[in-house]
């Protein structure tokens, strides 16, 4: 059965990114409890880095970052020291600023071929979730865009139809940029999905989002809905305006 996304506003960005932060260390002590690893896959673009940089800080010492596995739910197709890079995003803001053991850090390769990349990546998933058909990540960060994609999920895209493979490369048409991105069925097989969404030029995409029937190919942030899990929208006023 899936659970009914809640949808949570903020006054401001701030007060969105530290309650994201600390969800993210209440989802970590409850699955250290449970198992002794917290799964992880961040979000790139913008909204998430002030996330980061709270959890690299404030929330530092409330993290015990040897049980912490990162992973990523999207890549660019560059380089980790491109200024587009995720892992870069990540690594400056996080990675680089708390006790997280190297191993743990598990990036998507950008640099090289695409394919063989996302291939990769879904080998490497496979042996850190073995014997799953679908791995279960404790949680995963999303953001949403003006044309309603997520991850590297754009609307329109055959990568909207897959139902086998984890990761797979698509492609951002506007920018004629090649992504590895981790599919639907993966994001759908979380324990915890967050969506942070911020700004007044998402607000119309987001009241399409939320208050349009799912299933559209346009839309792809509708087809985020873990079956078995929660699924929460922070989201701050401006973007919230038209709700
Ligand atoms: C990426 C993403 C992408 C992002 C949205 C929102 O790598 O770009 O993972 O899906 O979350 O485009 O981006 P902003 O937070 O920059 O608006």
């Amino acid at each position: 059965m899936e659970n009914p996304a809640k949808i949570l506003i903020f006054d401001n960005p701030e007060q969105l990114a530290l309650a994201a932060a600390e969800r993210f260390v209440e989802y970590a002590h409850e699955a250290v409890h449970d198992g002794a690893r917290f799964t992880v896959a961040l979000a790139g673009g913008n909204t998430p880095k002030r996330v980061y940089e709270l959890l690299a800080t404030e929330f530092k010492d409330r993290i015990h970052w040897s049980s912490v596995y990162i992973f990523f739910g999207d890549e660019r197709c560059v380089p980790p020291d491109h200024p587009d890079s995720n892992y870069r995003m990540v690594y400056a803001t996080l990675i680089s600023k708390v006790a997280i053991p190297a191993e743990n850090v598990h990036r998507i390769i950008g640099e090289g071929d695409a394919h063989t990349n996302a291939q990769s990546y879904e080998q490497e998933l496979k042996l850190f979730f073995p014997g799953l058909l679908w791995p279960r990540f404790d949680l995963v960060l999303l953001g949403m865009g003006e044309d309603g994609h997520t991850a590297s999920l754009f609307p329109g895209s055959e990568a909207l139809n897959e139902k086998s493979r984890w990761v797979i490369k698509t492609r951002m048409d506007q920018s004629r940029q090649d992504r590895i991105t981790l599919t639907i069925p993966v994001f759908n097989h979380a324990a915890h999905a967050i969506f942070l969404v911020t700004g007044k030029g998402k607000a119309k995409r987001l009241a399409e989002v939320l208050h349009t029937p799912s299933g559209s190919e346009r839309l792809p942030a509708q087809t985020i809905q873990p079956a078995e899990g929660s699924l929460e929208w922070l989201i701050d006023k401006s973007a919230a305006s038209l709700l």
